[in-house]
């Protein structure tokens, strides 16, 4: 989603920002634009599209050392070039980008700003036309900036240019990720340290409502009341060759094929000397305190806390429920007398989960938030951290993030029914080892995948996943990573729901993948499947060691079968990015998706 970056040194901006801007990338955008301010006042450069369109509008001449830069993805006004930020006031002194959504926009409009032509219909231009409202009626810059702050509700990450000042950055954060960047002879400002990893990896973390004073020399944080704030700065542990594509074409492909190490470096991760696995003891306490556990999350996350729900009952016999975050704010189901919450979140920044955690807050109960990012949002504001170990995600498609949501959920499972004394009749180390293997054998099966989605994906306008217990879930993750990239429409069922409704869209030739990885309904989810072939459909079955036919287009080697999502879910995501591949869709940046979802 929108991305950030703020340059003040000595250096000549432009190709900072836009390199910054160039990592920010991943995060889904409709348009970007910079900003540069020297000697001789602010420039702007904006434009609808790619950085790389940008670029080309860019005017090499101009020399600033300060400058602002901003990857926009559209909420209030369609993506072009007049919405894209930066935005300027009317007499241009102030320029100003925006992460996040201003709810009160409107009200501020009628309120303050009736004798103001606006240029765009974003609602950042309210906040930048206010700041010179206060400043003509007398304010200076920082007091202008503290006043509108005070105005607006929703969330925002905000740098501000003043052209009569080129020496300074204004900086606030309200809801929405910003971090400062700290350097010998400049500062930064970033909404995610890997877009200014190239100049710093030390950065101070805001705190919602702040506001910085950014120099080259210095980083004054304070509250909007004017507290002054010392804080620490961090070292980012991000290798910048993990965000790097390297030899692979797409970051997704280089992301699937990480998922056996991935596995590997989470099993080491959570296992002590003795090769025990073991979490933090404060974490176990909670789990064995609750009397129940809502697991919340988005997308491809809220897959993950399916599957986890049949580890944390199943293993560790502690009743789940798992809810879609942005719902649960209007259908809070009746809670348990002692619940614990549990977020999952690749970014740990998603806005609807992080909705959910304030009110859980509020409402005095405990939080656990397991994401790929230490640090996020949703990490700080939750009791309790369990990090994914995943390394960067860069592809808007989450793959590796998914795999690692579900092995640290078992992991919680199990080392939680370890502590209450339940036996347990499969070793977690060793079967984790097993899936790692296994990844890498489907990892290497990518002909088999490129051909199952030529034959059943090249030309289809629709296709429905089934299957039946934990498949079902996968199935869904399936239809999830088919949809967002190759813009197939893609549904996934459990397998005896299609015959209620949805099997009036089966045709000839519907493509229909079925997942049979479990026993106790191998013959069951194989009867769904003649119901449908029977109408015309085409179908793919993917089944595991054991349990195959000679129908079955792949045959999965054999893990424990608790934790066969771990593997069954890479075809899936092969036969995805092979059909986007094939349809010549932008696989790594699908159209209209973010891969951070900032705003509710
Ligand atoms: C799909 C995908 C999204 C995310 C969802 C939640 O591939 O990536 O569905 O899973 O937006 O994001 P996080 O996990 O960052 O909270």
């Amino acid at each position: 989603m929108c991305g950030i970056v703020g340059y003040i040194g000595n250096l000549d901006s432009k190709e900072i920002l836009l390199k910054g801007l160039e990592k920010l990338e991943y995060r889904g955008y409709d348009s970007a634009g910079i900003a540069v301010m020297n000697d001789n006042g602010v420039q702007v450069f904006k434009e609808k599209g790619r950085i790389a369109d940008l670029r080309n509008i860019v005017d090499e001449d101009v020399v600033a050392n300060t400058g602002i830069g901003h990857t926009r993805w559209a909420t209030h006004g369609v993506p072009s070039t007049v919405n894209a930020h930066p935005h300027q006031s009317n007499s241009g002194r102030f320029t100003l980008v925006h992460n996040g959504v201003i709810e009160n926009y409107d009200i501020l409009k009628r309120e303050y700003l009736q004798g103001v032509a606006l240029k765009s219909d974003t609602d950042t231009e309210i906040i930048v036309q206010l700041i010179e409202l206060f400043v003509n009626e007398g304010s200076y810059t920082e007091e202008a900036f503290r006043k509108t702050l005070t105005l607006l509700k929703g969330s925002y990450a905000i740098a501000l240019l003043d052209a009569e000042n080129n020496e300074t950055i204004f900086v606030a954060k309200n809801k929405s990720p910003l971090l400062v960047g700290l350097g010998e002879t400049f500062n930064v400002v970033a909404s995610d340290a890997m877009a200014m990893l190239q100049v710093t990896d030390q950065y101070v973390e805001l705190m919602d409502k702040e506001i910085v004073i950014v120099t080259k020399d210095a980083v004054k944080i304070q509250t909007l009341n004017g507290e002054e704030i010392s804080r620490d700065p961090y070292t980012a542990e991000l290798d910048a060759s993990d965000i790097e594509k390297g030899t692979y074409p797409h970051y997704m492909l280089k992301e699937i094929d990480e998922q056996p190490l991935v596995m590997r470096k989470i099993i080491q991760k959570y296992q002590d000397d003795n090769g025990e696995l073991t979490i933090d003891q404060e974490i176990v306490e909670a789990m064995n305190d609750a009397d129940r556990i809502y697991i919340i999350a988005a997308g491809t996350s809220y897959h993950a806390g399916l599957v986890g729900k049949q580890f944390i009952e199943k293993i560790a016999k502690i009743p789940v429920e798992v809810h879609i975050s942005s719902e649960f704010g209007y259908n809070i189901p009746l809670l348990s007398e002692k619940p614990l919450f549990i977020f999952i979140s690749q970014s740990g920044e998603t806005a609807d989960s992080r909705a959910v955690l304030v009110n859980v807050k509020e409402m005095g109960h405990k939080a656990l938030t397991i994401t790929n990012v230490p640090g996020s949002t949703l990490s700080r504001e939750a009791d309790y951290t369990l990090l994914l170990h995943a390394g960067p995600e860069i592809a808007v498609a989450s793959t590796k993030a998914y795999t690692a949501q579900i092995a640290v959920l078992s992991i919680l499972a199990e080392v939680t029914a370890k502590s209450r004394g339940l036996e347990l009749n499969f070793n977690l180390v060793q079967e984790l080892g097993i899936v790692a293997n296994a990844m890498e054998v489907l990892c290497d099966a990518k002909e088999d995948f490129e051909d199952i989605a030529r034959k059943f994906l090249s030309t289809t306008r629709n296709a429905f996943f089934i299957g039946r217990g934990i498949d079902y879930y996968v199935g869904l993750e399936g239809a999830l990573k088919l949809k967002e990239i190759s813009y197939i429409q893609a549904e996934g069922f459990a397998g005896g729901e299609l015959k209620h409704g949805t099997i009036a869209l089966i045709e000839n030739g519907t493509p229909i993948i079925a997942l049979a990885t479990q026993e106790s309904v191998n013959l069951s989810i194989r009867g769904n499947v003649k119901e449908v072939v029977a109408r015309g459909a085409n179908p793919c079955i993917i089944s595991m060691k054991g349990l195959e036919t000679e129908e079955d287009s792949f045959i999965i080697p054999e893990v424990n079968e608790l934790l066969t999502p771990l593997i069954s879910v890479i075809p899936l995501q092969l036969i995805s990015y092979f059909a986007a591949l094939h349809r010549e869709c932008d696989v790594d940046k699908p159209r209209n998706l973010a891969k951070s979802v900032t705003v509710e």
